[in-house]
């Protein structure tokens, strides 16, 4: 007999309803809208093209290769579409959009439902493979495309990343998801019990992406034991020295932060800061964290020798302007050439 907790029969029949719901590519533009973690950045409406994404060139061109990962609720080809205007800029970059699975509802369902770990290591295998990206690229991460980037710099040197640009990314995790509380997303009201009650429970590590960096500062001792992505990639349990190393070889790391964030909470992860332990109110900062100040990561000789960047944008997670952005990320860290 198999025991099914509560947890798991709503589970089950929340994810059936969703994935089928999702296997209609039409609605996935609502669904991604819904979460509120979806893209407006630049005040266009989130246009997703059907079909298999768009060709790239296979251009040798002056610029260094980009890689972007997209955020939850989000898409490849439709981060593709909104930075195009970096493009535009750097005429014959060669830009690579990550796509979880084979469709854009696999992409977006990945984004909520597949082990980040696995994700990182085929995304690793991808960067490899790709002959364009062989001399190096730069990595735009979009929200946990961000962290998720950062444990590609970290497990895999190889081609190597060379700035790594984190656009509201949670270094530090989360606790919450304000915008997913909302009435009549039932999906995600299973997510936020789910991670309220059990997100340190394996079964649960292993397919629910947010639980993945889930961070309960009532539960530190449990996430740091369980946490099977954000605990390993910030050295908190073993102390990787690959990472620590790989991570020191990026040429810069950028961290944005916006200020007016009302979907990462606290919005200070963005910055590598986090909850106090024991509170959800208090913030630790990170140069007064341990991993800082033990520097777990290098991210203490980064900041010295001048490679840590804390940048912050006005507005809401994500709603930057394409002038903000060409100024502060464009023309410093992506208009170089090798
Ligand atoms: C790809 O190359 C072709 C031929 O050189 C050119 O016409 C086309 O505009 C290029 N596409 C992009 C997206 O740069
Ligand atoms: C791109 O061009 C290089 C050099 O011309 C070639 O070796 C490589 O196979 C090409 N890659 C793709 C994906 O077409
Ligand atoms: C990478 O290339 C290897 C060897 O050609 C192939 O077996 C593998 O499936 C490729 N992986 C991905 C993720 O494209
Ligand atoms: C965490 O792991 C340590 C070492 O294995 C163990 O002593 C401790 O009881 C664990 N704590 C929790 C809350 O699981």
């Amino acid at each position: 007999m198999i025991y099914f907790t509560d947890f798991k029969l709503a589970l089950l029949a929340v994810s059936m309803s969703s994935l089928l719901e999702l296997s209609f590519s039409g609605l996935v533009n609502h669904n991604s809208r819904k979460f509120s973690f979806t893209v407006n950045y630049f005040e266009d409406k989130p246009i997703f093209e059907n079909g298999p994404r768009s060709r790239l060139n296979n251009s040798s061109g002056p610029f260094v290769p980009l890689v972007y990962w997209h955020g939850m609720g989000d898409a490849g080809v439709h981060v593709k579409h909104s930075l195009r205007f970096i493009e535009d800029q750097l005429p014959g970059v060669y830009v690579k959009s990550i796509q979880m699975g084979s469709s854009i509802a696999d992409d977006v369902k990945s984004g909520y439902f597949r082990n980040v770990n696995d994700q990182v290591k085929q995304v690793c295998e991808e960067i490899k493979n790709d002959t364009n990206l062989r001399n190096g690229y730069n990595a735009i991460g979009l929200s946990q495309g961000g962290q998720f980037l950062r444990a590609v710099a970290q497990r895999c040197p190889t081609p190597p990343m060379i700035n790594l640009i984190s656009l509201g990314g949670q270094h530090q995790g989360v606790f919450g998801l304000p915008k997913c509380s909302a009435p009549k997303q039932s999906w995600c009201e299973v997510i936020d019990k789910l991670l309220t009650h059990v997100a340190y429970e394996g079964w649960v590590q292993n397919f629910l992406v947010q639980a993945e960096y889930w961070h309960d500062p009532f539960k530190q001792e449990e996430y740091v034991n369980n946490s099977v992505f954000l605990a390993d990639i910030n050295n908190e349990r073993v102390k990787n020295v690959a990472y620590k190393n790989n991570l020191q070889k990026l040429r810069n790391l950028v961290l944005v932060l916006f200020d007016d964030d009302s979907i990462v909470e606290p919005k200070e992860s963005e910055w590598f800061g986090y909850f106090r332990p024991g509170s959800d109110k208090e913030i630790v900062r990170l140069e007064d964290s341990q991993l800082y100040k033990e520097d777990w990561l290098g991210l203490k000789a980064m900041n010295e020798g001048g490679k840590l960047h804390f940048l912050s944008s006005p507005g809401d997670h994500l709603q930057f302007t394409k002038e903000w952005f060409t100024k502060n990320i464009l023309s410093p860290f992506l208009n170089i050439t090798s």
